[in-house]
């Protein structure tokens, strides 16, 4: 029969009644309505991890575990061809390898070093076809056939890279962590000025090639942190090698007189005090 105006329209149960209801189902022996959502959870749930446990074990048959001291398996190889400090190599590695794993794990090449991970310590700068790039967010793959230089390619013991001499001479490094990275910058930012290209500093940058002051220095090699903070002697050392004149050094030994003197007015200060 059709509702009337004057019919109460149909209802939802209310909490009491349904709880009425459960407590009825109860008495009554069969499950009530909360045991049955409770099981329709519990059994979502198991589903899903059967699923996740299925797959894990499909997985685990199609990649074979490594004998003990075996090299792991390769997922997802790619084969990449580069030359290295001057040397082909053909390297077969995982698609998602950054340049400084392979250098690192693969080549042994463990001048490039891993401070940060994420691009913004520079310490795994090297350079790829002479520019400057940050290993840890270079996909290998990326830079298939290209030429890249590492720090141990930039010169040998007997034979230093001209920019390797000038950071000993000035005194650029205290822990060496950093040096590596800001070796290569410092190669590949050269380069840039060179190339006449312009930074963020550059105050005019239709004048062509821009005078490498400090500030331009300071600003080109911001990348390349040092937590010693060689900072002074890494700018010396990068005028060295632009100007071919040996960088003036602008901080010497105190000498015996220059220290006596200090401490006589350190003297005259704390008397006064
Ligand atoms: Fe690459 Fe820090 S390790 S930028
Ligand atoms: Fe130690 Fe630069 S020399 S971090």
């Amino acid at each position: 029969m059709p509702n009337l105006p004057h019919d109460d329209p149909p209802r939802s149960p209310s909490p009491d009644a349904a709880a009425r209801d459960d407590t009825a189902q109860d008495r009554a022996g069969g499950p009530t309505r909360r045991q049955f959502m409770l099981g329709s959870v519990a059994g979502g749930i198991g589903g899903f991890a059967a699923s996740l446990l299925a797959q894990e074990s499909a997985l685990a048959q199609r990649v074979p575990v490594p004998a003990e001291g075996a090299p792991a398996a390769v997922l997802n190889p790619v084969e990449v061809t580069l030359e290295i400090n001057g040397t082909p190599r053909v390297l077969s590695l995982d698609s998602r390898t950054v340049l400084l794993d392979a250098l690192r794990e693969h080549l042994a090449l463990t001048g490039s070093k891993k401070g940060c991970d994420q691009g913004q310590c520079g310490a795994c700068t090297v350079l790829v076809d002479g520019r400057r790039v940050l290993s840890c967010l270079t996909l290998t793959a990326s830079v298939q056939g290209r030429k890249v230089t590492t720090v141990e390619g930039l010169g040998t013991e007997e034979r230093l890279h001209p920019i390797q001499s000038a950071f000993i001479a000035n005194d650029a490094f205290q822990c060496g962590y950093c040096t590596p990275g800001q070796l290569c910058s410092a190669v590949g930012m050269l380069a840039e000025v060179r190339n006449g290209d312009v930074s963020h500093v550059t105050a005019d940058v239709r004048a062509g090639a821009p005078a490498l002051t400090d500030q331009e220095i300071r600003e080109r090699m911001s990348g390349n942190l040092c937590r010693c903070g060689a900072y002074p002697g890494i700018v010396a050392a990068v005028h060295e090698v632009h100007s071919g004149r040996q960088a003036q050094q602008a901080w010497a030994y105190a000498t015996p007189i220059q220290i006596a003197q200090a401490r006589s007015a350190d003297g005259d200060a704390n008397e006064t005090v």
